[in-house]
């Protein structure tokens, strides 16, 4: 028997779709976007094409982050971290709403801007503008030599590789550990931390390729679940603190490959509007790292029980607490909490994935979506 490849089907190496391919690829994306930037004796972080001295990352007193779609939510999750690790105040802005507000920018301002393609035309525009008022900006792209890398005073390259599906993937979580590189950086020559805490996050960020293998066993058992819900007309995704820009980028997977209505909120907001929308007909998508604030959100997940919901809980701890409160729970490997929102990334996509083949549309060229917004 021969089977015959189509170019095509070569290029997707065995996958039925570029973005499964791409979500598989993710622990590969991981290790090559970590190697070399890791110094472990040092207990410091290289990143070899940022191009701003210690003394002027120091300056420093404000971060704005700007960004469109997915990789805007990245830089929801980045605020967490380089607050967190190099107690910085971080701003977080979609580009098309920072370029027309006259934003705030001193020579002491450091503009992140994140893109995977490094084109998108209001990112760049962030981008000009932000250099414009004589700030300094750092790019954190995948494509080398794009427009936005090369306007960059420096760059953080993401090394996921190119990415043909529409729906961000393997650029979205790589954006994410480009983000912990950094934080972790800027805490190292800020002073917030210290050599020992960093060597310890980079024994983690080690770990988590292997981790991202270990989440992605669990495709089958979302497909499960994507069988259950794929009629649903509407999703709610809930998370906290760091969690709750992973449950806008899960809802935004749905939304775009599979046509369905999703929104992602903080799980804390619920009560101040979506609540109403729960009834027996909406899956809710629930994001429970066990962290300080798993009981809030368990009480969250029996909240929206009570009222007929269906709880679809995404935890790294399956104990009896979230058993009783839920009616699906997938479990994934569990990390130091400032990488869980890489892993819990992992059931997003495989989840709108699932629902979007089973839906039977066009998973990689979605409609009326473009990989790479380049006009206003
Ligand atoms: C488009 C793509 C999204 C992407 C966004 C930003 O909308 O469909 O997947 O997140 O642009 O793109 P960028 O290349 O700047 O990350």
């Amino acid at each position: 028997r021969t089977i015959t490849w189509t170019p095509l089907m070569a290029e997707k190496g065995g996958y039925r779709h570029f973005m499964l391919k791409e979500i598989y690829e993710q622990p590969r994306a991981m290790a090559d976007t970590l190697a070399g930037r890791i110094r472990e004796e040092a207990g410091d972080i290289y990143l070899e094409d940022l191009n701003l001295d210690d003394e002027t990352l120091r300056s420093m007193d404000k971060v704005n982050i700007v960004a469109c779609g997915t990789s805007w939510h990245a830089g929801l999750v980045g605020k967490f971290l380089a607050e967190k690790l190099a107690r910085v105040p971080v701003e977080v802005d979609i580009a098309s709403e920072f370029r027309y507000r006259d934003p705030i920018v001193t020579p002491r301002t450091l503009t992140v801007l994140i893109s995977q393609s490094g084109e998108t035309a209001d990112t760049l525009a962030g981008l000009r503008e932000a250099k414009g008022k004589g700030g300094k900006v750092v790019s954190i792209c995948n494509v080398v030599d794009s427009s936005i890398a090369r306007e960059s005073d420096g760059v953080i390259y993401t090394h996921a590789g190119p990415e043909i599906g529409v729906a961000s993937t393997k650029a979205f979580t790589t954006q994410l550990v480009a983000l912990v590189l950094f934080a972790c950086k800027l805490g190292r020559v800020r002073g917030t931390l210290d050599e020992n805490e960093c060597r310890l996050l980079g024994e983690e960020l080690v770990k988590l390729p292997r981790k991202i293998e270990e989440a992605l066993e669990q495709d089958a058992a979302i497909e499960e679940v994507a069988k259950l819900y794929m009629n649903a007309s509407d999703f709610l995704y809930l998370g906290r603190g760091n969690q709750y820009p992973i449950a806008l980028e899960g809802a935004l997977k749905l939304k775009e490959i599979s046509y369905i209505h999703a929104e992602g909120y903080p799980a804390g907001e619920m009560k101040h509007g979506p609540i109403a929308l729960i009834d027996e007909h909406l899956p809710v998508v629930v994001l429970l790292p066990n962290n300080e604030t798993r009981e809030k959100v368990i009480s969250n997940m029996q909240e929206v029980r009570a009222r007929a919901g269906q709880v679809i809980a995404i935890t790294d701890l399956d104990d009896s607490l979230v058993r009783d409160n839920a009616d699906h729970v997938l479990t994934f490997p569990g990390i130091r909490d400032e990488l869980m929102p890489v892993v819990l990334s992992v059931p997003m996509q495989l989840l709108a994935y699932h629902i979007a083949v089973l839906k039977g549309t066009d998973v990689d060229q979605p409609r009326n979506l473009a990989k790479s917004v380049t006009v206003e």
